[in-house]
């Protein structure tokens, strides 16, 4: 029997030429994966017949919509999770999921090898091959881009002498990266980081110039995720991709940076991110109402930390889940209602109400109905500052003035 290799097919040019180009250099047949993160676009049946028509001996189709947006965008939203503080690791939280579908598929059809098409130049196939190598560590990796030399030439030289179900000419010079959690896009004119990003890289996001009226929405949240919006109950699915229509449709989400690859690179990427921005700023400011003080600075470093494991390919290890259960535990008051206002570009939250907050009105004001009291103000000063004013008082004697 041959030997089957499991390919992580996208549709798109790059992979469909993958199959015949696996199968020619390895002499072993392809298996074809797609996987469904809410990429929006072509059907999933329409991408499964081109797998076929390519040449793969199987092709196998996963829906992970729900299963993306409840195991991995609502743990990086209960992290606020930004990389390097912009970044809400969209492509790199899509990477694990793809990954166990690609583990499933080798052990249903036999497969003996993982195959992505990723350069070598990139995070993902850091992504890719760790969590392959943690989920099976017995499935070897290649990567026909990096290992087979399959340039983008090649490809579509490739696709038209074998009559590929495929259309070759349209020449994107972006590298497009999406799902129900943000979309990325790269390389191109955006190589030059004083160019501007042009109209025509933007999909899920209008322009934020010119607006339509503001729009208002109430995000209900338990336990740090969010169950419904304006009052009405919703799946994280459909309240990721309610937002990213509404928000979208406001110009919320763009983003414009310039990372650190793991691989020692630093990149030029947009984002557009429209619902998840809007939830990470609703879900912060919840946050800033129910969890304590000391609890709330340690949980930004903690997702600070999170978001550098996850955008490093780490998101199976020990370290990981580490923190995602103290981001779990910290959520337990997470609780309530933030309104918020989409407009021109930005969400701005203007109310919120919580049963498990820690604000008190009794505390807090300074009207009638006052219960702080303020004499105990100047003793804590005293003892606060005790330790800066006795060093003070050395450095005096020690350097003189
Ligand atoms: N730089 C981002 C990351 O490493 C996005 C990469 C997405 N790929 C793309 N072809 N734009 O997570």
């Amino acid at each position: 029997m041959k030997d089957r290799i499991v390919l992580a097919y996208s549709g798109g040019l790059d992979t469909s030429v993958a199959i015949g180009w696996i199968a020619d250099a390895t002499g072993a047949e392809v298996v074809a994966v797609a996987v469904d993160v809410g990429q929006g676009g072509e059907d999933m049946e329409t991408i499964r017949q081109r797998a076929l028509g390519c040449g793969a001996v199987e092709a196998y189709v996963a829906d992970a919509r729900d299963e993306f947006a409840d195991e991995y965008c609502m743990p990086t939203l209960k992290a606020n999770a930004l990389y390097q503080g912009h970044y809400p690791l969209v492509s790199a939280i899509s990477r694990p999921v793809i990954v166990k579908h690609l583990v499933k598929a080798a052990r249903e059809f036999g497969g003996t090898t993982v195959a992505h098409g990723c350069t070598g130049k990139g995070n993902d196939q850091v992504r890719f091959e760790v969590g392959i190598q943690t989920l099976g560590p017995d499935l070897k990796c290649i990567a026909p881009v990096r290992d087979l030399a399959l340039t983008r030439d090649k490809a579509i030289a490739y696709a038209e002498e074998k009559h590929l179900p495929i259309v070759t000419t349209k020449k994107n010079p972006y590298s497009i990266d999406q799902n129900v959690w943000g979309r990325a896009v790269e390389t191109g004119y955006l190589e030059d980081i004083w160019n501007a990003p042009t109209k025509d890289i933007y999909d899920y996001t209008a322009t934020p110039e010119f607006p339509p009226a503001p729009d208002e929405v109430t995000i209900t949240f338990k336990e740090g995720v969010p169950v419904a919006l304006d009052g009405v109950a919703k799946t994280p699915l459909q309240v990721i991709q309610e937002l990213n229509r509404r928000a979208g449709a406001q110009g919320v989400g763009r983003i414009d940076v310039v990372e650190d690859r793991l691989v020692g690179i630093k990149s030029r990427e947009i984002y557009e991110a429209p619902g998840a921005m809007a939830l990470i700023t609703a879900h912060k400011h919840l946050e800033d109402v129910t969890i304590e003080r000391e609890h709330a600075r340690f949980k930004a470093m903690v997702g600070q930390r999170w978001s550098e494991l996850v955008y490093d390919g780490q998101w199976f290890s020990p370290l990981k889940r580490a923190l995602d259960v103290f981001i779990e535990d910290s959520q337990k008051y997470v609780s309530g209602d933030i309104r918020m206002v989409l407009h021109g570009g930005s969400a701005v939250v203007n109310g919120r109400r919580s049963d498990t907050s820690l604000y008190d009105f009794s505390l807090a004001t300074y009207d009638t109905g006052d219960t702080f009291d303020q004499s105990s103000a100047k003793g804590f000063i005293d003892l606060w500052g005790m330790s800066s004013k006795v060093a003070s008082g050395r450095d005096q004697r020690v350097n003189g003035g």
